[in-house]
């Protein structure tokens, strides 16, 4: 079972890198990267100023997770974002997206939990679980 664990960090690890490459090749904007450095390990709600639900995250996880959300929709940063304003509220897919990280918190936290039986290491979902790759699952 540890090696299933491994591999499957492995993979997120790889993917991770592998979504960073070809980001890095596709955006036309300046690398969001240099916008958090120096504040890599700072709270997100300290670097960033529309943080409502991941606050508490450090800001270069937050970018991770933003990495993992384009991965697992399949889309660029500009399907949530104006990426002139990446503040802004302006795409309702950021609002909704917000709705779906309760949601899935929701079926992690209370849902799956309550499940009797259920002793699976991966009783977990995330935005891949639903959408693999697709905008609309
Ligand atoms: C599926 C929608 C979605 C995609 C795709 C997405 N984001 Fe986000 N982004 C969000 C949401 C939602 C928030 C606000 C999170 C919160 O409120 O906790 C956010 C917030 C941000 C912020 C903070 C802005 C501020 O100052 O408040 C940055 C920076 C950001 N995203 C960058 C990116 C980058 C870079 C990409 C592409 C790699 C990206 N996002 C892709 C949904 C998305
Ligand atoms: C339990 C399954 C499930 C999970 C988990 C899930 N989604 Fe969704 N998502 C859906 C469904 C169903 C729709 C509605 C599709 C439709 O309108 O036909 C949707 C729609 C969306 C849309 C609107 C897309 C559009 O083109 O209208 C966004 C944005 C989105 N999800 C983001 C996310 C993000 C980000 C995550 C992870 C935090 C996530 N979803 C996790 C099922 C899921």
């Amino acid at each position: 079972m540890k090696y299933v664990v491994l591999f499957c960090c492995t993979l997120l690890f790889s993917t991770l890198l592998f979504s960073q490459d070809s980001l890095k090749q596709k955006m036309h904007h300046p690398d969001i990267n240099d916008l958090i450095k120096g504040k890599e390990n700072l709270p997100a709600d300290s670097v960033f100023t529309n943080v409502k639900i991941l606050q508490r995250m450090t800001a270069e996880r937050f970018i991770g997770t933003m990495k993992i959300f384009t991965k697992a929709l399949g889309v660029r940063c500009t399907f949530c974002h104006n990426t002139e304003k990446w503040a802004s509220d302006e795409k309702p897919n950021k609002e909704i997206a917000r709705g779906m990280m309760k949601m899935t918190e929701t079926i992690n936290k209370d849902l799956l939990t309550s499940i009797e039986g259920l002793k699976g290491e991966h009783a977990f979902v995330g935005c891949e679980t639903c959408h693999r790759g697709k905008e609309k699952p």
